[in-house]
């Protein structure tokens, strides 16, 4: 077994998903802008380091990404935050795209930049700890988009972000997310990201990544928001198969779906579903930001000082979709 092909397996075994804790400052300071906590690099430090401390980091959570930010911060004991995450059992990781920008030819799409300098920083990473990345294409579905550029463009970036990361000897987590927003239905979703990903697949093989070193973060496939026709939670499971049996090559070791604006329980739901109804060789585990922190970012804003109790709020939240990604979770469980 390659030594990519185990850092992705480790990540995602036994129902252990990732932590999506990269969120830029500025994304950062909007999250704890509503929750009425001031947003210094000290208080940003605190949330993640109660989190990255919690004891769901040796069961449930097999790889945490982090922000540029933090991947340097030293933690309250003076050790620095990959060894923390590491001594807690699991495996730090770190966001490496420079954000999305508007798409020069398409100005109402987006490509996202920073393949400039990026093997130095692929290195740099390497030696503070990283063992594996992340890099987002952001795309959105209405009348006459996602456009043959975009999806061009940034499945072509997603492939030579792959290739450098490989060559630095950590696994590229491939994310291209169509986002929620909008009145598409859940059947245009699935047409589009089927698009999306057959082409990003396309792009990976001739930039020869290896595939059994790479994990894919997709979305559900979900009607959007403002569509009137909401497909039951069955669907949204049976769909989202369909579309990655149909679109990723077996390779693939595992996907991590991303949870992009659903409920904390929706997203446990549909993934403990997508995992009831599994036929595929896949791991279909979870990388989710919002979908993990948003109690815990709530629960810990009335008292940033109580850390032990946060850290149960997090825990209960990374137990449910640990389960989830085994199948074994029901409503029930909630508290
Ligand atoms: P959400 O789960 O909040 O969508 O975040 C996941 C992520 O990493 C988006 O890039």
């Amino acid at each position: 077994m390659s030594e990519l092909n185990n850092i992705a397996l480790k990540i995602l075994s036994n129902g252990k998903g990732i932590l999506a804790a990269d969120e830029s400052t500025g994304t950062m300071t909007k999250r704890l802008d509503a929750v009425k906590v001031p947003s210094t690099a000290e208080n940003r430090l605190l949330f993640r380091e109660t989190l990255f401390s919690s004891s769901s980091m040796s069961n449930c959570i097999g790889g945490v990404i982090l922000y540029d930010e933090t991947i340097k911060q030293e933690t309250s004991k003076k050790d620095k935050i990959t060894e923390l995450i590491s001594k807690m059992g699991s495996i730090p990781g770190i966001k490496v795209d420079s954000g999305a920008k508007t798409l020069a030819g398409s100005p109402n799409e987006k490509i996202t930049e920073g393949l400039d300098g990026l093997r130095e920083r692929l290195k740099e990473y390497h030696n503070l700890g990283a063992r594996f990345t992340k890099w987002r294409g952001v795309y959105s579905i209405s009348r006459s988009y996602p456009s043959k550029l975009s999806i061009y463009s940034n499945a072509h970036a997603l492939a030579r972000y792959s290739a450098l990361v490989q060559e630095s000897n950590m696994v590229p987590i491939v994310e291209p997310e169509i986002l929620m927003d909008g009145e598409h239905s859940a059947k245009e979703c699935y047409e589009k990201t089927s698009e999306v990903i057959k082409k990003c697949f396309e792009e990976l093989i001739l930039h020869n990544v290896d595939l059994k070193g790479i994990i894919l973060k997709p979305n559900m496939i979900l009607a959007g928001n403002k569509c009137k026709d909401q497909i039951p939670n069955e669907e949204v499971a049976k769909l989202t198969l369909r579309c990655l049996k149909n679109s990723v090559p077996s390779e693939v070791p595992g996907v991590a779906f991303l949870s992009g604006g659903q409920t904390e329980t929706q997203a446990t739901e549909n993934l403990n579903l997508i995992n009831k109804y599994n036929d595929s060789n896949f791991i279909l585990s979870y990388s989710y930001g919002r979908a993990l922190q948003q109690s815990a970012l709530k629960f810990w804003a009335k008292d940033i000082n109580n850390i032990e109790d946060t850290q149960k709020v997090f825990n209960h939240r990374a137990k449910m979709n640990t389960l989830a990604a085994q199948g074994k979770w029901s409503k029930e469980l909630e508290i």
